[in-house]
């Protein structure tokens, strides 16, 4: 599973809006390998969406100012024209968004406009097109598929209109999906189907999976490993066990801390204190200072380094050797 397909490279991301410049990712980097499913974690407001929209460049610019890079494979999806770019998108990299009327066009049949998506990337016949829909509609376990091709979005239930997302997502068979926050419209039964559906087209076809989530449940449920996002940094990764038996960033033990926990019979939410600071403000320091137990003048005066322990890393003071001597 070591071939590493995805590597985002220092990425940045600012809006230059009339409020000022906000910048929503900084020095973002990440890898993702074939077949590994990694969690995009962290609340809102914190970068997980423009980042993912970065990687398949769905971002407007301006008003967005992106640099970095985004290699997939060896070439850089950041140089690319737009119209090299179509070839990536939606056939070797494929999104799936939290409301699927959003992406699905309401004027359209599912057999339409799944097809649409075959013609557009690849050579094949309306004959050849519908055999590979109703196939990929069975898959997603879609049941009655020939009745669905004639029915529009707003016929089917919200969990039915997520799958016919999945099933249209993996048409062209994409090395890596993007799912970003796929269930949080769903209720609880229909997401746990869908989390199962995504791990097992994952281990069907060893599609790598990014899933973008604020939900903790989710990520422990479903992927290998774990980025946690604050204020357009990720501050700590790790395999999903290690990070949840030894997470280190004291933003990851305060959102481990806020999964509800039964004592007795009453329910104990831990919230973190304080506020994310303002993106088109961001202090010179650590983001999470304002916020953090531990915070010293160290932390609020400089960016901390990121500190690398096999596969887990972490960006805070507290594991550097400055700290141990202070
Ligand atoms: N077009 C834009 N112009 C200005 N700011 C933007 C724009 N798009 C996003 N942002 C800002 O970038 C920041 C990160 O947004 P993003 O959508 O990535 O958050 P998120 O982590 O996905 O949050 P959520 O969990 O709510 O989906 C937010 O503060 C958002 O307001
Ligand atoms: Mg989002």
């Amino acid at each position: 599973m070591n071939e590493e397909i995805l590597q985002v490279r220092d990425l940045l991301v600012k809006f230059h809006t009339k409020y000022g410049t906000a910048s929503a990712v900084n020095h973002v980097s990440f890898s993702l390998a074939r077949g590994e499913k990694l969690g995009i974690v962290g609340e809102s407001g914190s970068g997980k969406s423009v980042t993912s929209k970065s990687i398949i460049r769905l971002l407007q610019t301006p008003p967005a100012e992106i640099s970095g890079e985004i290699l997939f494979h060896d070439t850089d999806l950041l140089r690319l024209s737009e119209k090299a770019m179509q070839h990536y998108r939606g056939n070797k990299i494929s999104m799936i968004f939290q409301e699927p009327m959003v992406s699905l066009n309401p004027l359209y049949t599912i057999g339409n406009q799944m097809s649409e998506v075959l013609f557009i990337h690849e050579k094949v016949s309306k004959a050849e097109a519908r055999e590979r829909v109703l196939a990929m509609l069975r898959t997603v376990e879609i049941p009655s598929p020939e009745e669905r091709l004639r029915q529009y979005p707003f016929e089917l239930s919200g969990g039915m209109r997520q799958r016919v997302m999945i099933a249209m997502s993996l048409l062209c068979h994409p090395e890596i999906l993007i799912a970003d926050e796929p269930t949080t419209a769903l209720d609880v039964t229909i997401q746990a189907q869908i989390l199962d559906l995504l791990n097992e087209l994952n281990r069907k076809f060893n599609t790598s999976i990014i899933m973008i989530t604020h939900d903790l449940g989710v990520i422990a449920e479903m992927v290998d490993r774990v980025a946690v996002m604050y204020a357009g940094r990720i501050v700590e990764s790790a395999p999903v066990k290690e990070l949840f038996s030894h997470p280190q960033h004291p933003y990851t033990i305060g959102l481990l801390n806020a999964i509800p926990k039964m004592k007795g019979d009453r329910e104990k939410l831990e919230t973190i204190e304080g506020t994310v600071p303002s993106l088109y403000q961001l202090p010179e320091g650590c983001a999470f200072a304002n916020r953090c137990t531990y915070a010293c003048s160290l932390c609020r005066g400089n960016q901390p380094p990121e500190i690398r322990q096999e596969g887990h890393s972490v960006r805070c003071f507290r594991y550097t050797d400055e700290w141990k001597e202070s």
